[in-house]
């Protein structure tokens, strides 16, 4: 149980839900009347017709029947945990966020995924994972939904949909489950080359992690940090895992798929069951917060690159414990409803395309998922902060929220005018200037789509590459048209020519030659170089 949360009428809504305990010496129906049998329905007689006046037969199997929920759209498979996270204080320069004071102890809920595959898809596959962490600050809720990969497939959130349908199964067939094994996928990131950045990680092992408990987690995107002073910087989040940052081979993920489609979820709760608690770091890369959003000539708003840590070293600013399991799955992992639209003071959102489409995303889907627009009342998604929030009504409304008037100010019941002293603590927009001819363009500083492929390549060891050249070689395997083949071989050749001869020669096809000029990453600028250690202390 978390603070005391308690609606405006004075329900505590972390009181335990001793009407619906599920357990107890008696069963019942769920009006709470007493039930003598369970198993056998009502009938004209032993052999007779069963009788529609049965209410508990009716209301057993009815319930049943609306049993599932749509699942979520992407990430539908996932495990979680609960746990603690304590801020050092090291952010507390650079953000007002109440969690991030020194020694804020703060509840969490995370839940780890993977992206393509359905609720009953194996773990161990080769995809993204998920990371996303709700923090239940006095403040409100904080929502830090991130991957495991620190860069993204495309730059405008507008692709979304398209991506997706590329690497979810055909509509024909209905396959592959979670692997991005197939003509649809390859033909879009080589037809939207951005994506070969994110792709690259994918091929890698870290697309393979040993356990949810040896992945790093990034934010991803930038976001923007305001201090007591009002003022501002950009950063980037990092979880460290002190597990260490470990894969699975190929092989091992084939065949633990086969002999364990669990094995993520087993390793997590087994590892919190034996009190062996998984302990990540949060940290931040910190950024100047000026007028073009660069950081040494990289856009931060482009969701297609990161910060290499040698130009921006990753602070950490706390720690956190996964130490409870769920104790319902449903209820909890899948009923929980994260969205990097859940800010508090101190943190905010930058104009990153693909992160702005999402601010509308999460919300709209949920409200198909769970039904309605109240999904925020269910305990897993409950602020721990006290809610009071003129909303009314809609299906599954479980609060009882009093008074007269559902509107402030009014002259009926008082209350909450907006004054100088209640904004003390508010959600504040900073001002900023919004300027630009309305045009559907990104700026040309997202053209360059290999430079960081380029990087992240040339920072693999031999065995790592050899994985590389592996992976590719396999999944494209699976392509039935050779023009996707090429296509993509053609990518290669504009990361690393040795990668794309050997992936050619493995494919049995001609290794193309680079269409972009091949240049050597530039050297990492000293730490002294703006970022570094400014500002956090
Ligand atoms: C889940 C949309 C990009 C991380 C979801 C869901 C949607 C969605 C609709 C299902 C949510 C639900 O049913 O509760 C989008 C869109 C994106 C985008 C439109 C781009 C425009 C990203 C990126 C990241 C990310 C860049 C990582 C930084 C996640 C995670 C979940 C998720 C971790 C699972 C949350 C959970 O465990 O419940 N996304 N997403 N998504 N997304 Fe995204």
């Amino acid at each position: 149980q978390g603070p005391a949360n308690v609606s405006p009428t004075g329900a505590d809504y972390n009181a335990p839900p001793e009407t619906n305990a599920q357990q107890g010496r008696y069963l019942t129906t769920s009006t709470g009347v007493r039930l003598g049998d369970t198993d056998h329905s009502l009938k004209a007689g032993p052999r007779g017709p069963v009788l529609l006046q049965d209410h508990h037969l009716r209301e057993k199997i009815t319930h049943f029947d609306h049993e599932r929920i749509p699942e979520r759209v992407v990430h539908a498979r996932g495990a979680a945990a609960h746990g603690t996270f304590v801020a050092n204080g090291a952010a507390a320069g650079i953000s007002k966020a109440g969690f991030l004071a020194k020694g804020v102890e703060t509840p969490v809920f995370v839940r780890f995924s993977t992206v393509l595959g359905s609720r009953g898809s194996a773990d161990t596959v080769r995809d993204t994972r998920g990371f996303a962490t709700k923090f239940y600050t006095d403040e409100g809720i904080y929502d830090l939904v991130g991957n495991n990969i620190p860069v993204f497939f495309i730059q405008d959130g507008i692709k979304f949909p398209d991506l997706i349908h590329a690497g979810k199964p055909q509509p024909d067939r209905e396959i592959p489950q979670a692997q991005s094994a197939h003509d649809t996928f390859w033909d879009f990131v080589s037809l939207h080359t951005e994506a070969q950045h994110h792709t690259l990680w994918n091929m890698s092992d870290r697309a393979l992690p040993a356990s949810f408990r040896t992945m790093e987690g990034f934010g991803l995107h930038t976001f923007r940090m305001i201090n007591d002073a009002g003022e501002t910087c950009l950063v980037k989040f990092h979880w460290k895992p002190r597990q260490g940052v470990h894969s699975q081979t190929w092989e091992e993920a084939q065949l633990t798929q086969g002999l364990d489609p669990d094995f993520h979820r087993r390793d997590l709760a087994d590892a919190i069951e034996a009190g062996v608690y998984p302990v990540w770091d949060l940290g931040v890369q910190v950024m100047p917060d000026n007028d073009e959003q660069t950081f040494s000539g990289i856009d931060l708003l482009d969701p297609t690159k990161l910060v290499p840590e040698e130009l921006a070293e990753v602070q950490i600013i706390g720690t956190m414990t996964l130490n409870r399991n769920p104790i319902n799955y449903f209820a909890e992992t899948e009923q929980v409803m994260f969205n990097p639209g859940h800010l508090v003071p101190g943190i905010d959102v930058t104009n990153d395309p693909l992160l702005q489409a999402r601010l509308f995303s999460y919300i709209d889907t949920q409200l198909s998922r769970l039904g309605g627009p109240n999904f925020s009342q269910l305990p897993i998604n409950r602020p721990h902060a006290a809610v009071n929030d003129l909303l009314r009504d809609g299906s599954h409304q479980d609060a009882v929220p009093g008074g007269v008037a559902a509107y402030r100010p009014n002259s009926l019941d008082g209350g909450c005018p907006f004054t100088a002293s209640t904004a003390e603590g508010a959600f504040i927009d900073i001002p900023t200037e919004v300027h630009g001819a309305k045009v559907r363009e990104l700026s040309e500083s997202f053209e360059d789509h290999y430079t960081q492929c380029r990087l992240f390549y040339a920072s693999l060891g031999e065995v790592e590459k050899q994985h590389v050249i592996a992976a590719y070689t396999f999944e494209l395997a699976k392509c039935y048209e050779e023009n996707i083949k090429l296509r993509q071989l053609g990518c290669l050749a504009n990361i690393d020519a040795e990668l794309c001869q050997q992936v050619a020669a493995g494919l049995g096809l001609p290794a193309p030659k680079p269409t972009e000029k091949l240049t050597t990453p530039e050297p990492s600028p000293a730490l002294s170089q703006l970022g570094g250690r400014w500002p956090v202390a």
